[in-house]
C-alpha cells in the first residue's frame, strides 16, 4: 500500500467564506465578467485585458479593495491587477468598480502564487505590492508566510527591470523576515539604502488593516525594493 501523502503545497490563506451583502453579491454578479479574471485562461496579453499600454502594478492580498480602488483613481495612467481569495473583499471592490466607474482594476479571487505562476507574463510588472500579508505569527505557522526565498524569486521572474517591489507590515519580526529575505536576493536592491526600511510613500493610502493596527498601537515598516535593470 502507498501511505505516502500527496504533495500539497503549503498556502498562504484559509478561505474564510465570510457572507456577502447584497451589494457585493449584485456586484459579483453584473461585474465580475467585465472586470474578473481567471486562472483557467491562462497567460494574461495585458495590453488586450485593458485595451491599452500601460505601466501594470498587481496587488496581492488586497483585503476589502478599498485602497486598491483610491491608487487607481488617483493614478489614471496606471493599470492595477488586484488578487484576494477572500469573497467578500472581491465583492466590495467591484462595487466601487462599478459605482465609482475605475477602470483600470482586473480582479483574480484565487491563489496569488499560481495566478503569478500560470498568468503573469515574465518581465511585464512595473510593480508589485503587498500590503500587510496575513503575519502568520505562531512559530509553527510561519511556514505559511508569503514572503520566502522562493516567493521573492518569482516575483522578480515577473517584474520589468527598474521595477518595484513594496511590503508593509504592522508585525515587526515578519518584518525582519521580509527585509532578511529580499536583501539577501541579487537581483533586488533595497530603494532605501541597504538593511533601511524605507518611508511611508504618500501614494499608499492607509488600508483597513493598518487602521485596525494603528488603533491597537502597533508599528509599520514599509519595505521598498527595486529589481536591478
Ligand atoms: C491581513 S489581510 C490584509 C488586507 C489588506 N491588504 C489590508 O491591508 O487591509 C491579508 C489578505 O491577504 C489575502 N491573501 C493571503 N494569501 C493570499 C494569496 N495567496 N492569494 C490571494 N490573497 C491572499 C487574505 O485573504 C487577506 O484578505
Amino acid at each position: 500500500m502507498n501511505t505516502e501523502k500527496p504533495f500539497r503545497a503549503i498556502k498562504s490563506f484559509v478561505r474564510r467564506e465570510g457572507r456577502l451583502t447584497v451589494g457585493q453579491q449584485k456586484a459579483l454578479d453584473t461585474g465580475w465578467s467585465e472586470f474578473g479574471l481567471s486562472l483557467e485562461n491562462g497567460p494574461l496579453n495585458l495590453a488586450h485585458t485593458f485595451g491599452r499600454q500601460a505601466p501594470c502594478i498587481l496587488e496581492i492580498g488586497f483585503g476589502m479593495g478599498r485602497s486598491l480602488a483610491e491608487m487607481a483613481l488617483a493614478q489614471p495612467e496606471n493599470d492595477y491587477i488586484g488578487i484576494e481569495v477572500h469573497r467578500p473583499g472581491v465583492g466590495c471592490l467591484l462595487k466601487d468598480i462599478i459605482e465609482q466607474q475605475i477602470p483600470n482594476i482586473r480582479i483574480y479571487d484565487q491563489d496569488a502564487v499560481e495566478v503569478l505562476k500560470q498568468c503573469i507574463p515574465d518581465h511585464s510588472l512595473a510593480g508589485l505590492q503587498l500590503f500587510f500579508p496575513d503575519p502568520w505569527h505562531k512559530k509553527r505557522h510561519n511556514k505559511r508566510r508569503l514572503v520566502q526565498a522562493e516567493f521573492v524569486k518569482l516575483v522578480l521572474q515577473k517584474l520589468q527591470p527598474g521595477g518595484f517591489f513594496h511590503l508593509a507590515t504592522d508585525w515587526e519580526h515578519y518584518a525582519l523576515q521580509m527585509m532578511e529575505v529580499l536583501s539577501a536576493e541579487p537581483g533586488f536592491s533595497n530603494a532605501a539604502g541597504a538593511n533601511e526600511f524605507a518611508q511611508r510613500p504618500i501614494s499608499r493610502p492607509l488600508t483597513k488593516f493598518e487602521q485596525r493596527g494603528q488603533r491597537l498601537g502597533h508599528g509599520v515598516w514599509d519595505l521598498l525594493f527595486e529589481k536591478q535593470s
